[in-house]
């Protein structure tokens, strides 16, 4: 299949590893929405990528369904149609769970969990019709409980439950699902500040190329659930 011209949306694509899928996908010919919080910060990415007709920036909450379904409107008002959403944007607040506040606890039940439903919400109409492909960022953290991570990992835990519960809704109408779901990547994530310390994890653009493996393999075949890790952790 040829991905040239498809569109794509990936949620917090302004950073990271969102940002990093957007440069993947651009690459292939495609064209991409990318939405964050921050204008200034989207638009700053924007030039980076290139600033050409295929890039378009959106600003949304992800924790908002209103602002997902105005953001997915947009995208059809411009390109008429969805091809790949990447449910990506995603926050993390680390502490032991009695010191965990209500208020970052709701910062990632909002945009970890209720963000993807409200992204996939938004968008399956279009991907019914474009038979699409709906992508997770989970995480190893999706699957692995750690000390200070209560509220993380009960959003992590949920996303993967969620995507793989929707893979078995959607893909009678050949829409694809996957969740990804990385160990440590090299992100301003959580206050990181990459640097050469960095050097043993996933970097970015690993993942963003996971995407295109995934959106160039076989219609019959859907690696529905992807664990992936740094090879040497060892060396953090
Ligand atoms: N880095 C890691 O080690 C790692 C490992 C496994 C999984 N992940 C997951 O990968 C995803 C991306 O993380 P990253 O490392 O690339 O983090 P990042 O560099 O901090 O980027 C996060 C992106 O999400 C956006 N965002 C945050 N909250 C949002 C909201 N409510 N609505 C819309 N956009 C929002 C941010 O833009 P604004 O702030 O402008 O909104 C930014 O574009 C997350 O889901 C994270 O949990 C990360």
């Amino acid at each position: 299949m040829s991905l040239i011209n498809k569109v794509a949306y990936i949620t917090g694509g302004s950073k990271g590893i969102g940002y990093a899928i957007a440069e993947k996908l651009l690459k292939l010919g495609m064209r991409v929405a990318i939405s964050g919080r921050n204008i200034a910060s989207l638009e700053s990415s924007a030039n980076s990528l290139g600033k050409s007709d295929n890039v378009f920036c959106i600003t949304s909450d992800v924790g908002l369904l209103v602002d997902e379904q105005k953001a997915v409107q947009q995208i059809i008002d411009k390109w008429g149609q969805v091809d790949v959403v990447v449910a990506n944007a995603g926050v993390g607040y680390f502490a032991p769970v009695d010191e965990l506040t209500e208020e970052d606890w709701l910062k990632m039940i909002n945009t970890n969990l209720s963000g993807a439903f409200y992204t996939l919400k938004s968008s399956v109409d279009a991907l019914k019709k474009s038979k699409g492909y709906y992508i997770t960022i989970a995480s190893l953290a999706g699957a692995n409980f750690f000390e200070k991570g209560s509220g993380y990992n009960a959003t992590k835990f949920g996303l993967v439950g969620f995507t793989q519960a929707a893979m078995l809704d959607l893909r009678k109408y050949d829409i694809k699902v996957s969740t990804i779901m990385p160990g440590s990547v090299s992100t301003g994530f959580a206050n990181n500040t990459p640097s050469e310390k960095d050097a043993w994890k996933i970097q970015p653009e690993d993942i963003g190329e996971l995407v295109v493996d995934l959106l160039k393999m076989n219609p019959r075949t859907l690696p529905s659930k992807i664990e992936v890790r740094p090879k040497r952790p060892d060396l953090k």
